[in-house]
């Protein structure tokens, strides 16, 4: 059976994406720093046996490693990383602009959004790697592909996510691992199909 983890596991993006991977006999593994809102997603769709569920802060690199391991060595390989924990969520509420924004609050941007798919992928890979084989997925936002004002904090680590997609793509098409980012968030998510859809969608920009 193959096994997607998901970050941000208590999102409904990652509770429709789970949904879908389940009903095509995926297991589905997934971890959010909210513990008790990806265990309501895990019953929400009645995944039973299909899904696991983890606290896991994706900013925490050694926890990262380690889980990711854990999982490794229970299923042979991880078949698919979808990186979702992150959002905007922490950003001030009136949004000022960049030069009146405090830096004391760029951390809760960036950390999870970028270290925590910088961490992800850097602790999932050599699993891949070992497998020639794998899907990673990284959730992006038009804001790192063109700018928004007032949005700078948010911009910057997705506008990273975006390069990083793209240079693992150069690097790991040698070991058959596709790398995909994302920015709309709607999807008709379907393993295998839905892979070259992300594609299509991250040229067309
Ligand atoms: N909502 C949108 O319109 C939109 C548009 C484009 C891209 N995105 C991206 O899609 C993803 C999901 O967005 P959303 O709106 O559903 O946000 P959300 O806040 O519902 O989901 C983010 C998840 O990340 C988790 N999280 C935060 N910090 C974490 C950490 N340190 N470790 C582990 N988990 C952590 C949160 O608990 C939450 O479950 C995000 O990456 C977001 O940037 C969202």
């Amino acid at each position: 059976m193959p096994l997607a983890m998901f970050t941000g596991g208590s999102s409904w993006f990652v509770r429709e994406a789970a949904r879908n991977l389940i009903a095509e006999g995926w297991h589905v593994a997934l971890t959010d720093i909210n513990l008790d809102g990806a265990k309501e997603n895990v019953e929400d769709i009645g995944a039973g046996d299909a899904a696991t569920v983890d606290r896991l802060d994706v900013t925490d690199i050694k926890a990262v490693r380690k889980y990711a391991a854990g999982l490794a060595e229970k299923n042979g390989t991880i078949d698919a990383l979808v990186n979702v924990a992150g959002g905007s969520n922490f950003l001030q509420m009136d949004r000022p602009p960049f030069h009146e924004t405090d830096p004391d609050d760029w951390q809760k941007i960036l950390a999870p959004n970028l270290f925590g798919t910088l961490n992800c992928c850097h602790s999932v890979l050599p699993h891949m790697v070992k497998a020639r084989h794998g899907v990673i997925v990284n959730l992006a936002s038009g804001m790192g592909l063109r700018g928004k004002a007032n949005w700078a904090i948010y911009c910057v680590p997705k506008a990273g996510i975006v390069r990083l997609t793209q240079t693992l793509c150069q690097e790991l098409g040698q070991h058959s691992i596709r790398v995909n980012a994302r920015w709309r968030v709607c999807f008709v998510w379907r393993a295998g199909e839905a892979w070259d859809v992300e594609i299509v969608d991250y040229h067309q920009g």
